[in-house]
């Protein structure tokens, strides 16, 4: 690829900023200055910036922790996106799967389409866990119409989800897990069972857990552990 657009996507500038360090010398490949529209092969060449060897980095994944009222896409004329929460501007960044506006959680970002299929494909069944809390008791029966499937008003019932409650109350606290990723699902499935989802929160997505370290709004790079349990 083009030595400006590898800078620039490694976030060592704009692209008009890492042209001119190029055009400086600052920049070297193999131990030479180049121009920036020099092709390179960040898997066999070395490359400098400031004299310090970079190593290019083709995917990228990032855990947001998707705060309420902002949109799971990349771009929306009334709302704040998750985008927004981004400094790296990679164009083919994308978010896996969909939050609701007024969904909290985990939400994982990457340009790896491979790995974004395959999270979402619902062939692999992978499990997503909720937190939330719901207006009213949660019952057995529910726990036994989620474990059963529902009628959410699509072609097919809802597969198995284990429901699980956390605290009983008038509001009840509970734990959800699907393997699918439907629209509103959640929320379709207690008004399946009468009842109306007040708070909700994606804690898990397969192995990936959220990090509970993080604020609305924060996010961070995966480690190599989290990528390779992936
Ligand atoms: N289910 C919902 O109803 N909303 C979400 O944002 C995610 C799952």
């Amino acid at each position: 690829m083009r030595l400006d657009k590898l800078l620039a996507d490694m976030q060592a500038g704009t692209r008009s900023e890492v042209k001119q360090y190029i055009r400086q010398g600052k920049v070297t490949v193999d131990g030479s200055r180049v121009s920036p529209k020099q092709q390179v092969d960040p898997g066999t060449q070395t490359i400098c910036f400031f004299g310090k060897e970079i190593h290019y980095q083709k995917y990228v994944y990032y855990m947001l922790y998707k705060p309420q009222n902002c949109v799971t896409a990349r771009q929306d004329a009334g709302h704040k996106t998750v985008m927004d929460y981004i400094v790296d501007k990679r164009k083919d960044l994308s978010p896996v799967g969909r939050l609701d506006l007024d969904t909290e959680g985990l939400l994982l970002i990457t340009n790896d389409g491979m790995l974004s299929h395959n999270l979402l494909s619902p062939t692999k069944h992978v499990e997503k866990v909720y937190e939330a809390k719901i207006d009213g008791w949660v019952t057995k029966a529910d726990i036994k119409a989620f474990r059963q499937g529902l009628d959410i008003g699509d072609k097919t019932l809802t597969k198995p989800a284990e429901l699980t409650v956390l605290t009983e109350g008038d509001i009840s606290r509970v734990r959800v897990v699907i393997t699918e990723g439907r629209y509103h699902q959640i929320k379709r499935m207690f008004a399946a069972v009468g009842k109306q989802v007040i708070y909700l929160k994606r804690t898990a997505m397969g192995s990936l857990k959220l990090d509970e370290t993080l604020l609305p709004g924060e996010y961070r790079e995966l480690t190599k552990e989290e990528r390779n349990l992936l």
